[in-house]
């Protein structure tokens, strides 16, 4: 078949709005809280190759309904927060904006994939004002700790070195160390609590 020729306009149009978006909550929840649980933040706009990759693994041609469907994470924002708690709490934000509808949301903390990954997802849909008419946009907003991130990050590299299969040692370790880094996100939260006891009592 044809390779159908797609706009990136209203992806970099999502992107922008969803970038603006957040950063005015987040913004606001230092403001509110007194308090900045974010580490950093990162947005891209997935390559066309990528793209292209996805969807033949999918076996899917490329074109923009496939796209849809094959690709909802063209247009990508992470937030990396301190503490565990932080990462509700950041969900519960976006949740609570009347400009961004969510329309799933995957808690790969309570529920890791086979992988070992964690990490909050949520997959959204971000209005675009267009000339005569308001487009709605899906991204993917990725919520995790750097704990979480460390990982991932290196499971990533990992993968791409192996692009058929992981050989089983490494993916046991992986698994393994994705446990380790679980039980440092509840210590740093349990002695995050202690440090604001002590605030508390000054
Ligand atoms: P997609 O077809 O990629 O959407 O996969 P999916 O629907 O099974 O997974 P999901 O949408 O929940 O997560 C997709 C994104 O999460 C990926 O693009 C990665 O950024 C991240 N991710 C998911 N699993 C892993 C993993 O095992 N390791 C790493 N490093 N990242 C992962
Ligand atoms: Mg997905």
């Amino acid at each position: 078949m044809e390779e159908e020729k797609v706009s990136f306009l209203k992806y970099q149009y999502a992107l922008k709005m969803l970038e603006t978006e957040i950063d005015i909550l987040l913004e606001e929840f230092v403001h509110r809280h007194g308090y900045n649980p974010v580490e950093h933040v990162k947005s891209r706009l997935k390559s066309e190759e990528s793209i292209k990759n996805k969807l033949k693994e999918k076996n899917l041609d490329y074109n923009e309904k496939n796209i849809l469907v094959g690709a909802p994470d063209v247009v990508g924002l992470r937030i990396v927060v301190s503490f565990i708690n932080d990462v509700y709490d950041i969900v519960n934000m976006i949740q609570n904006s009347h400009n961004i509808i969510i329309k799933q949301k995957q808690d790969y903390i309570t529920n890791p994939k086979q992988s070992g990954y964690t990490s909050y997802h949520l997959n959204v849909l971000v209005p675009i004002y267009l000339e005569n008419h308001v487009e709605y946009v899906e991204a993917e907003i990725q919520i995790r700790t750097i704990a979480m991130d460390f990982w991932a990050s290196i499971d990533h590299k990992i993968r791409y070195k192996f692009p058929d299969e992981i050989p089983p040692d490494i993916s046991k370790a992986l698994e393994s160390y994705a446990k380790d880094i679980k039980q440092l996100d509840n210590k740093m939260y349990e002695l995050n609590k202690i440090m604001n006891s002590y605030h508390e009592n000054i």
